[in-house]
């Protein structure tokens, strides 16, 4: 069994420096590793980076993230980045990472993700330029995820987005903006794998629990949604959590 603790969307600044500490020094106990859904900071400043380096750095078990959009708003990403890798915590961005834990090799997989849609209500990759390129970053996101679980030897394998790969999980969000919180090809990537757990943020007004078509589990873990530190899921031959 592989502990993993995960939370998204935190959103850090000076303000909230410290909320989340004391939970997560409890980690080590409780979890083998804490995965990051995106989203830590509020504008993507380097200066809230440090804020996150500060806040999830140092901690007893590995911590691994992907960015968010609002990680992007600054166009501040490889500073962004570097204070959190210089902080120890791994950034996932079409890329995967496979860490030794007391229960077995946990490969996580993570990219931001895009928006588009889901089946039957998504963006189509037609018209102007301007849509074309809309929906060609969706594809080459979620490319970029199935490659890269694909790719991982381990025991257990996690995708980790801020996106969300089902609408399942957004359940609670306006209908209307659907389209701007995920898009059905990242489940589509989730299920070209062997995947066990996928977890993803983004969704703040969303539902916690979800499924893709291939039937892989699905939790939203946005702070607003969870409200907590973070959740922690119990992974072997069935899922807790
Ligand atoms: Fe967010």
């Amino acid at each position: 069994m592989i502990r993993i603790a995960a939370v998204g969307d935190v959103h850090l600044d000076e303000d909230v420096v410290g909320r989340f500490r004391p939970a997560l020094e409890e980690l080590p106990g409780s979890a083998d590793v804490l995965l990051l859904a995106g989203d830590l900071t509020r504008h993507g400043t380097e200066s809230e980076a440090r804020c996150v380096a500060q806040e999830f750095g140092g901690l007893g078990v590995p911590v691994v993230t992907v960015l968010g959009n609002h990680d992007h708003q600054c166009d501040q990403v490889p500073q962004v980045v570097k204070v959190l890798e210089d902080a120890g915590i791994t950034v996932l961005e079409g890329t995967g990472v496979v860490l030794e834990t007391p229960g077995g090799r946990l490969g996580v997989a993570g990219v931001k993700g895009f928006g588009g849609g889901f089946a039957g209500r998504c963006a189509s990759d037609f018209g102007e330029p301007e849509m074309k390129a809309f929906v060609r970053t969706t594809n080459e996101s979620a490319d970029a995820l199935g490659r890269a679980l694909r790719e991982l030897d381990c025991d257990l394998l996690v995708a980790l987005t801020h996106y969300s790969p089902v609408p399942d999980t957004l359940a609670g969000e306006p209908l209307e903006i659907y389209p701007f919180l995920g898009s059905y090809q990242l489940g589509q990537a989730i299920d070209s794998a062997p995947t066990a757990l996928a977890l993803h943020g983004h969704a703040h007004h969303g539902t916690e629990r979800g499924t893709t078509p291939g039937g892989v589990r699905v939790r939203n873990v946005a702070h607003p949604v969870i409200k907590q530190a973070y959740s922690v899921f119990h992974l072997g031959d069935h899922l807790v959590g």
